[in-house]
């Protein structure tokens, strides 16, 4: 036991270094936080930079041809395998044709329930669907920090124009993902997609700049290589969150409709993002 000034001094010492660490971190923006100042040099930006102009910077320079965005100059040569298409959705995936609907974003969830209720039900369990749930949890719960981190992308949608001032992000439905931040309908056959680095990037601005900063830092032992070389030629788009997203996932083969050549395998390295951190379990 302390006595009691032991206590008291033990208290006022663990307020001072919370003090310090929370002065630390309000001095960090929330798009800059850990994005290297390579990235920011290289994209011409400073560190004061809003999260739109790092987004818009980082966005151009990730479908840039000339920085290794594209089929590339050998596409003639070679054909896409399945998998291609959820890697660099933006030159291979085509939506299905066999929808013809102008479909409103609560519509989505309703005729997947039916359609693929395996891909709903996973996205009802995830953080995504059920962003109340986490504003509402308890600040002793070990998950709570989970709040700043909605805060986090609720900045960087107003700053990107995509979300009113004091109006909270009320969800991250299909639509978000799979044909626009922010839209309330659209056309099942031409404007579906399947979200890239970017798409994802909008909401989760410092984990793209992260991943995107590869390329101003990553080096080669005896300079074999441009920096970056090798890395910016990849566009692992679902893998957006290697870091975050490796925890098990215990997620079920799911085989959509049509699409029985994604075997469970592939689904399981890619990482479903229906599955990642379903919130009941923490
Ligand atoms: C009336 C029912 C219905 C509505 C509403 C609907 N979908 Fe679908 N959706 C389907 C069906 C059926 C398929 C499978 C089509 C196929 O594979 O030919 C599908 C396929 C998909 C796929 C998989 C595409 C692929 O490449 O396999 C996604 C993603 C999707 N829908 C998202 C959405 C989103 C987002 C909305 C809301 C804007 C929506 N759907 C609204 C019925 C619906
Ligand atoms: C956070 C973004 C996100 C949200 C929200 C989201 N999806 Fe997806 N969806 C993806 C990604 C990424 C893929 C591709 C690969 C994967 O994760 O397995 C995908 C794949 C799919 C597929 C399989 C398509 C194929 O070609 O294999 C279907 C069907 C689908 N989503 C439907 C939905 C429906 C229905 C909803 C809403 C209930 C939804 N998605 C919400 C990101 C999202
Ligand atoms: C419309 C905004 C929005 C989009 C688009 C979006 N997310 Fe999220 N995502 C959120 C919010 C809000 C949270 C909760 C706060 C947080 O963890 O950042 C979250 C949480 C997450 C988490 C953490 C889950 C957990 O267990 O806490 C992962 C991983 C994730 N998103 C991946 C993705 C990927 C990959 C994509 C693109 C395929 C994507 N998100 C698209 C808003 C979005």
């Amino acid at each position: 036991m302390l006595s009691a000034p032991a206590t008291k001094t033990f208290a006022s010492c663990a307020a001072a270094l919370l003090l310090a660490a929370i002065a630390v971190l309000a001095s960090l923006g929330p798009a800059e936080a850990e994005t290297p100042d390579e990235t920011f040099k290289s994209l011409g930006l400073t560190r004061s930079a809003t999260p739109k102009e790092l987004y818009d910077a980082l966005t151009k320079r990730y479908y840039d041809p000339a920085q290794g965005a594209g089929k590339g100059s050998l596409s003639q040569y070679w054909q896409p395998i399945p998998i291609t298409k959820y890697l660099d959705p933006r030159d291979f995936y085509a939506p299905p044709q066999g929808i013809e609907m102008d479909a409103r974003r609560e519509q989505c969830v309703e005729c997947h329930e039916q359609t693929t209720p395996g891909w709903a039900h996973s996205w009802r369990a995830s953080v995504h669907g059920n962003l109340e749930e986490i504003r509402n949890l308890s600040d002793k719960d070990s998950r709570a920090y989970k709040k700043g981190l909605i805060a986090d992308v609720e900045a960087n949608l107003r700053s990107m124009g995509l979300l009113k001032a004091g109006e909270p992000l009320k969800e991250v439905g299909c639509i978000d993902c799979h044909m626009g931040v922010g839209k309330e309908h659209g056309q099942h056959k031409t404007e579906l997609k399947m979200p890239d680095a970017a798409a994802c990037g909008q909401c989760h601005l410092q984990q793209f700049a992260e991943r995107e900063s590869e390329r101003d830092t990553a080096v080669w032992p005896q300079g074999q290589r441009g920096v970056g070389r090798c890395f910016n030629q990849h566009h692992h788009a679902v893998a957006l969150f290697h870091v975050q997203d490796s925890g098990p996932r215990h997620i079920k083969p799911q085989v959509p409709i049509g699409r029985q050549d994604l075997s469970w395998k592939l689904l399981v390295s890619l990482g479903d993002q229906h599955t990642t951190g379903a919130v009941a379990k923490g």
